[in-house]
């Protein structure tokens, strides 16, 4: 028997960046469904906070709008009765008092400050959240990516953000860290005790992990420009599932126990610097072409600016050098307008050592086991059988398959559901801790810099296809091929 979903306590969330994309399209919807499933008490209370003029009503509408398309109509207006809105500028003092006000009813419940707006604002959020007396015992602070584009400004945000909050009360979030696949790793891996003995690199060959998305930067070409994939998706996302997967067994899921583990599978990775970044990474920038049948234009042309070197595609080479990964590659990439909506962990096993079988009987194929994030989150591990009935003995390669939609025959939650109420329980075992986001600076840094030092462009690719050639000869080069399995 499955045990349902435990209410937390009474909260206040207050989401900075209200009006935002993301607060309005992943953290309000993911807060309704927690609380449409029993979660969240009536007494909470969710503020948003933005610089435009709206009042309560205006922002509900706001709102209202988005949760009718896939809610009912009668449980998103109980909703909204948790909902209000303050206009505030996080840089002048004007309506703070108000709001401080506001807060001040409830001086002793748990409060949640959601910063989803530029860091260029969190040291003033921090601020004034300090100077009207809002940081109370049981506040915590979440901070949106990105951390920092670099080693040094990732720094700059932890220590002022520092000066007002605990390390204990930030909650730095990673949405790929709350995704179902990656919490079921956890569970595959350490519950169950087939996996780890051949969790290594006597019986692991290589690890891919790809991250590939249809869409363009989109409107967020002022964002994007200035970050690249690798910023965007690698530093962050890609290196945390990759931790989750080569970790050591934490001793429990406690907070420090995971993130101990994760923070020396980051310190193991091998550099790559300007020594070894020509053979180790491939960048790339998509050209117009299309996307879902659609004819699309280029990155430079949604930029407007035609001498942007950011790279919206990258693929990877790690190595993290240890005794359990020593020699393994994890090959990563991730790119804008790849031809499918695809997210998978693959974990190729070595061959078997000699083979029994006659030629005719087919190609003897590696053991995989391919974790897909999404579209539709499953785990499938990929075996030889013989293929059924007469005709000699024929072998096939075939997947054991736990689609969870079926096994379960529930929707999947989005990460962010699972990740704030990880906040409001003052969770953190799956928010990065300050030395995690250290350390992946520490290995992203110096491939930014040997980019930036080549000089070279990187190299263009058409929209709809998987990025430039380079990328392909970047695995074939090994011997080894892209994971395209994707029934
Ligand atoms: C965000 C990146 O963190 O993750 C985006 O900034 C990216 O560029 C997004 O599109 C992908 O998230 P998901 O959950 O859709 O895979």
């Amino acid at each position: 028997m499955t045990a349902s979903p435990q209410p937390v306590e009474t909260f206040d969330l207050v989401i900075f960046g209200g009006t935002g994309d993301l607060a309005l399209r992943k953290l309000l919807p993911a807060l309704y469904h927690r609380y449409t499933d029993g979660q969240i008490p009536d007494d909470s209370r969710i503020i948003g906070i933005a610089r435009e003029g709206l009042d309560d009503e205006g922002y509900r509408d706001n709102l209202r709008k988005v949760l009718v398309k896939d809610g009912n109509a009668g449980k998103v207006e109980d909703f909204l009765k948790l909902v209000s809105y303050r206009s505030l500028d996080a840089r002048k003092d004007d309506g703070w008092d108000d709001f401080a006000e506001l807060m001040g009813k409830d001086p002793n419940r748990i409060r949640v400050f959601y910063l989803s707006t530029s860091p260029d604002l969190f040291v003033d959020i921090c601020n004034r959240l300090g100077k009207y007396g809002l940081n109370k015992g049981q506040s915590r602070v979440v901070l949106e990516k990105p951390i920092g584009h670099d080693l040094k400004s990732a720094n700059q945000i932890n220590d002022d953000v520092g000066r007002f909050f605990d390390e204990s009360q930030t909650f730095r979030i990673d949405h790929y860290l709350g995704k179902e696949t990656v919490q079921n790793l956890l569970a595959l891996r350490f519950g169950n005790a087939l996996f780890e003995p051949l969790w290594n690199a006597e019986h692991i060959d290589h690890v891919q992990i790809t991250v590939a998305e249809t869409l363009g930067v989109g409107q967020r070409a002022g964002y994007y420009d200035h970050a690249g994939a690798l910023r965007d998706m690698v530093q962050n996302h890609i290196l945390q599932l990759l931790c989750m997967l080569a970790m050591e067994p934490p001793s429990s899921l406690s907070p420090d126990a995971v993130r101990d583990e994760k923070l020396k599978v980051l310190r193991s990775l091998k550099p790559i610097n300007e020594s070894n970044a020509a053979q180790l990474t491939v960048r790339g920038q998509y050209r117009a072409g299309s996307a879902e049948g659609q004819a699309v234009p280029g990155y430079l042309d949604e930029l407007k600016d035609h001498k942007s070197n950011t790279e919206t595609f990258v693929a990877v080479k790690a190595e993290i050098a240890n005794w359990r990964w020593a020699g393994v590659p994890f090959y990563l990439r991730t790119g804008k307008r790849l031809p499918d909506r695809v997210s998978e962990i693959t974990v190729v096993f070595k061959a078997v050592p000699h083979s029994i079988f006659d030629p005719s009987a087919g190609p003897l194929q590696q053991n995989r086991l391919v974790l897909r994030l999404q579209p539709d989150e499953d785990i499938k591990l990929w075996l030889t059988i013989k293929h059924p009935g007469p005709g000699g003995l024929r072998l096939r390669h075939v997947p054991l398959d736990m689609s969870f939609a079926e096994a379960f025959g529930v929707q999947q939650p989005d990460a962010y559901e699972r990740l704030l109420l990880d906040v409001v329980r003052g969770n953190p075992t799956l928010f990065m801790r300050r030395d995690e986001v250290e350390a992946a600076w520490r290995w992203a840094d110096p491939i930014l810099a040997a980019w930036a030092d080549s000089g070279e462009a990187p190299r263009p690719y058409t929209s709809g296809t998987w990025g430039p050639s380079a990328a392909v000869a970047l695995i074939e080069r090994d011997g080894r091929t892209w994971n395209e399995d994707s029934e």
